[in-house]
C-alpha cells in the first residue's frame, strides 16, 4: 500500500480513508481517487498551450457518494446492463441485485465504482489500483482481483485493466469519464464533433438492454462513422434515439477485438482539443449525458446539466452473458484477462 504517497481526499461513512494521487509527465496530467478508482480531472493543452480539464467531476468524497452519474469511474464487475438481474453460466442461474428499472446495471448497487481501491503502485506517471471482490459480491461468482493502471505517456492517457477469478465468472470494467473538450465547465458539447469507427450498433429496448441484433448504422442518425457534431442528430425522432433520450448505445467497433484499434474520436473547435480513443475492446458505448439533469453541482462551482458531457466507454456489449450472438464476457477461472484503452489528444 502507498497510501503515504497519495493526499487524502475524506473517510467513506463506514471508516475508509480515500486518498487521490495526481500524475504529470509534462505534456497531461490527471487526478486519480482511490474511490471508484475515478479519474477526477484530466489537464490537456488547448491551442493555446494552456492547460483545460476536459472531464466532469465534483470537489468531494460526499459528492461521489451521494450521486449517481458515475462521473470518471471504473465500473464492474459486470459494466452495463444485464438483462432482469439474471444469467446463467455452466448450467447455474446467477441472480443479481437490480437497480435500473427492472436490470442489473453498472455492476450493482455497490458496484467497483463504489469501492475503495487499493493504491498499489504509483510513479509521476502512473498509478495501479486493485480491488478484491468476493465469490458471491452481488451475485457474481468467483473470487475476483480487478487492477487498473493509468498510465501518461506523451500526449496520452492508457488504462490497464486486469482481472483475474479462481471461478469461471463474467466480467467488463470501463472508465464511465464524461468528456467535455471544451472544458468541464463550459456547457453543452453540442457544437463538439464525435467520430464512432462503427458499422453497426446494438439497438436496445425501451430499458437500455440490446434486442440481440447488430444493426447497420449506415443510413440513420446513428452513423458517425465521419465526423458528426454531436447536436446534429442528438434530438432526432429515429425511435432508437427518442427512447434512450439520446445517444446511449453500445457501438461494434470496426476491426478485430483483441488488438489496440481507434474507436472513436472527438473534438471541439472552441478550444481545438481533439481526442482519439483506442481500445482492444468489441465495443464502445456512446453516451450524451442524457439523464444528468439541469443544475447538478460539479468541481469548481460548474454547474453541469444534461448534455454537458460525453461519454465513450470502452466495453463488451450490455447484456453479453445473456446473449449468445455478442462475443463472450467468459473471464474463465484462472485466466489472467487483460484489456486497454488510449484517449490520446492533439490540438487542431
Ligand atoms: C448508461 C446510461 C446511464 C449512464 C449513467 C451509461 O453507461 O448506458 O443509461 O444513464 O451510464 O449511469
Amino acid at each position: 500500500m502507498l497510501q503515504h504517497a497519495a493526499t487524502a481526499f475524506g473517510m467513506t461513512p463506514w471508516g475508509e480513508a480515500v486518498s487521490s494521487v495526481t500524475l504529470d509527465n509534462g505534456v497531461i496530467s490527471c487526478e486519480i481517487l482511490t474511490y471508484g478508482a475515478v479519474l477526477r480531472r484530466l489537464l490537456v493543452p488547448d491551442r493555446h498551450g494552456r492547460a483545460v480539464d476536459v472531464v466532469l467531476g465534483y470537489d468531494t468524497l460526499q459528492d461521489y457518494l451521494e450521486r449517481d452519474k458515475y462521473f470518471g469511474a471504473v465500473v464492474g464487475r459486470f459494466a452495463n446492463r444485464i438483462a432482469k438481474g439474471r444469467f446463467v453460466l455452466n448450467g447455474k442461474e446467477y441472480i443479481l441485485p437490480i437497480n435500473n428499472g427492472e436490470n442489473h446495471h453498472h455492476g450493482g448497487p455497490n458496484g467497483f465504482s463504489q469501492r475503495v481501491w487499493t493504491l498499489e503502485e504509483r510513479t509521476d506517471t502512473t498509478a495501479t489500483l486493485s480491488l478484491h471482490s468476493p465469490d458471491g459480491d452481488e451475485g457474481y461468482p468467483g473470487n475476483l482481483t480487478a487492477k487498473i493502471t493509468y498510465a501518461l505517456e506523451g500526449s496520452g492517457l492508457f488504462l490497464r485493466y486486469e482481472a483475474l477469478s479462481d471461478a469461471d465468472t463474467v466480467c467488463s470494467l470501463l472508465n464511465h469519464s464524461y468528456f467535455n473538450l471544451s472544458g468541464h465547465d463550459t456547457g453543452p458539447v453540442l457544437d463538439q464533433w464525435v467520430t464512432v469507427h462503427a458499422s453497426a450498433y446494438t439497438p436496445a429496448d425501451g430499458s437500455g438492454v440490446p434486442l440481440g441484433i447488430l444493426a447497420p448504422v449506415e443510413g440513420t442518425p446513428m452513423d458517425l462513422r465521419q465526423p458528426v457534431r454531436i447536436g446534429q442528430w442528438v434530438d432526432d425522432g429515429f425511435a432508437q434515439l427518442r427512447q434512450a433520450g439520446g445517444y446511449d448505445h453500445n457501438y461494434v467497433i470496426d476491426g478485430q477485438p483483441g488488438s489496440l484499434r481507434p474507436a472513436a474520436a472527438a473534438s471541439s473547435d472552441a478550444s481545438g482539443i481533439a481526442m482519439e480513443v483506442l481500445t482492444d475492446r468489441p465495443g464502445v458505448h456512446f453516451y450524451t449525458a442524457n439523464f444528468v439533469e439541469p443544475g447538478h453541482t460539479g468541481k469548481d462551482g460548474a454547474v453541469y446539466g444534461p448534455r454537458h458531457g460525453f461519454c465513450l466507454e470502452t466495453q463488451h456489449f450490455p447484456d453479453s452473458p445473456n446473449q449468445p450472438a455478442f462475443p463472450s464476457p467468459l473471464l474463465p477461472a484462472g485466466q489472467l484477462c487483460r484489456h486497454e484503452t488510449g484517449f490520446v489528444f492533439r490540438t487542431i
